[in-house]
């Protein structure tokens, strides 16, 4: 049917010719046989669950590094290995493959085998209302650089960012040129309870509602239970004979269900059996806790009921850092939407959140706090290191620390931000647009060169205060001040000397 909708629209087809119809990933060609690949692939799409293990095996790792088990990755991955020295692909493609660290691998595949241009699509198709992009590749061998709608993007400026970025300016590298946050910092996901009205309560002026009892019982072990609970409702057939013999005697699981009790009782905050949950919020700077979770005996039944449901919710997410102080923000949004988080509370993977790494002074908490509020670091983080939609835990690991503010500076922007937070823990609000907001603004804004000079190849004046901060050689320290020197710069508001 399909051969003769071709013949309908391009007319007899040749008398020899190799058209397959079939699953992409089901048949097997010899690597390097075709001169041209063209495809649009699915985004999102499924694998066939009997070879997905084998194709992540098979695609999933670039040199150590990782590409998304998605199928437009794997399409794009095995076109390459197909197409012969010299020969060309063409994909209509997501444009997530530009940032997201999963994609990471798949960008180094490119430019490890192949010299890549990538044109956006303003709008392609009214079916998606994902950005898509043109992905042109020659596998000629390892390139230097790539192509971005007609701008040459060097590849020691990907480099630059952990994620191997493709949207990574050149006006950015100054700031991808000193630490990270990540190295002040460790930020973490949360966690995914599955049914959360089971579990969270809202607060209403300073109490919840419980309508459940949590009833502990023997649930008894069956095949068929554990076949449900499986990724991809599979089991080695070893698990199965062990599952099975489990069965036979009468092996139980302890679980546990909610009980509807008559009339919701009222609980006063705060309370031994709750915590407060760090759901995901717009609000910045601080605000009030929203919610609270059933916690009685470390959250005894909200981990039962976790285990037993589904392999993908075993995990609990952040678990080491419940109850730690920290940074909080939203994982959906379109800038980074920071706020501190009180000791105290259980995270939700809504929120990622990050913490203090040992040794590190307490009042980075509020630098740092400081900085993510500004459009900068929203900037630099919805640019270069993930353009999405999503804000994960080690995106702002990877963000910029502010290595170019200077210890006096510094102390301001603490006494700031600590101000900040406590007048919001009084009740004030804060927008974009609050005065202090802006002030950070201004405060966090890179140095510009005296007489608003361009800034000269070679010096880059940012690096060299990240340099003093991170300590280097005397003699690497002369030498960069013999360049500013020489150039005219703004020398004595690096105050090298200080060093
Ligand atoms: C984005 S659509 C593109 C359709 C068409 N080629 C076009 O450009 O309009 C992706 C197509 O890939 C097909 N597809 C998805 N997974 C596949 C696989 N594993 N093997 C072959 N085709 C697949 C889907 O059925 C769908 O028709």
């Amino acid at each position: 049917m399909v051969l003769r909708r071709i013949q309908d629209e391009f007319g007899p087809l040749p008398a020899k010719h190799n058209l397959l119809l079939g699953d992409f990933f089901n048949t097997e060609y010899l690597q390097g046989c075709f001169d041209c690949v063209v495809g649009n692939p699915p985004y999102g799409g499924t694998f066939d669950p009997d070879i997905e293990d084998r194709l992540d095996r098979l695609y999933g790792v670039w040199d150590g590094h990782k590409l998304k088990k998605e199928t437009y990755s794997f399409f794009i991955a095995r076109s390459l290995d197909w197409l012969a020295p010299g020969g060309t692909l063409d994909f209509i493609t997501s444009d997530t493959m530009l940032t997201i660290k999963t994609m990471g691998g798949l960008r180094r595949k490119l430019m490890d085998t192949s010299s890549v241009s990538i044109e956006s699509l303003p709008s392609f198709s009214d079916e998606t209302t994902q950005p898509t992009l043109v992905l042109h590749a020659v596998k000629d061998g390892r390139c230097p650089s790539i192509t971005i709608d007609g701008a040459v993007l060097r590849r020691d400026l990907i480099e630059l960012t952990g994620n191997f970025s493709w949207r990574i300016e050149p006006e950015m590298a100054r700031y991808f040129r000193g630490p990270t946050i990540g190295q002040f910092f460790v930020a973490s996901s949360g966690m995914t309870i599955g049914r959360n009205e089971l579990f969270l309560r809202k607060i209403d002026d300073g109490s919840v509602a419980e309508p459940y009892l949590f009833e502990f019982f023997g649930d008894p072990l069956t095949l068929e239970k554990e076949v449900q609970r499986a990724r991809l409702h599979k089991l080695s057939p070893r698990m199965r004979q062990r599952i099975e013999a489990q069965q036979a005697a009468g092996v139980v699981r302890r679980n546990v269900r909610a009980v509807d009790v008559p009339h919701p009782i009222s609980v006063r905050l705060p309370h031994p059996d709750y915590k407060y949950y760090n759901k995901a919020s717009s609000a910045i700077v601080y605000e009030d806790p929203t919610t609270a979770v059933f916690w009685r005996d470390d959250g005894d039944a909200l981990l039962t009921f976790k285990k037993n449901g589904p392999w993908y919710l075993h995990g609990v997410g952040g678990q080491p850092y419940f109850g730690r102080e920290g940074l909080t923000w939203q994982l959906i949004a379109p800038r980074l939407n920071m706020r501190y988080l009180p000791a105290g509370y259980i995270l939700d993977s809504g929120a990622p959140a990050m913490f203090a790494r040992p040794g590190v002074p307490y009042d980075e908490l509020w630098f740092v706090l400081g900085w993510c509020l500004t459009s900068e670091a929203t900037r630099l983080l919805k640019t270069a290191i993930n353009h999405t939609r999503n804000i994960q835990s080690k995106d702002v690991e990877r963000l910029p620390y502010p290595h170019w503010l200077l210890d006096d500076r510094k102390e301001e922007v603490v006494a700031l931000v600590r101000r900040m937070v406590e007048d919001a823990r009084e009740g004030a609000r804060f927008d974009r647009f609050s005065s202090d907001l802006l002030k950070l603004e201004e405060m966090f804004a890179l140095p510009t060169p005296i007489g608003g000079a361009p800034p000269v190849p070679g010096l880059d004046l940012f690096g060299e205060v990240a340099a003093r901060r991170m300590r280097i050689s005397k003699t690497d320290e002369d030498s960069l001040r013999n360049k500013a020197v020489a150039v005219g710069l703004a020398v004595a508001e690096l105050d090298l000397k200080g060093g």
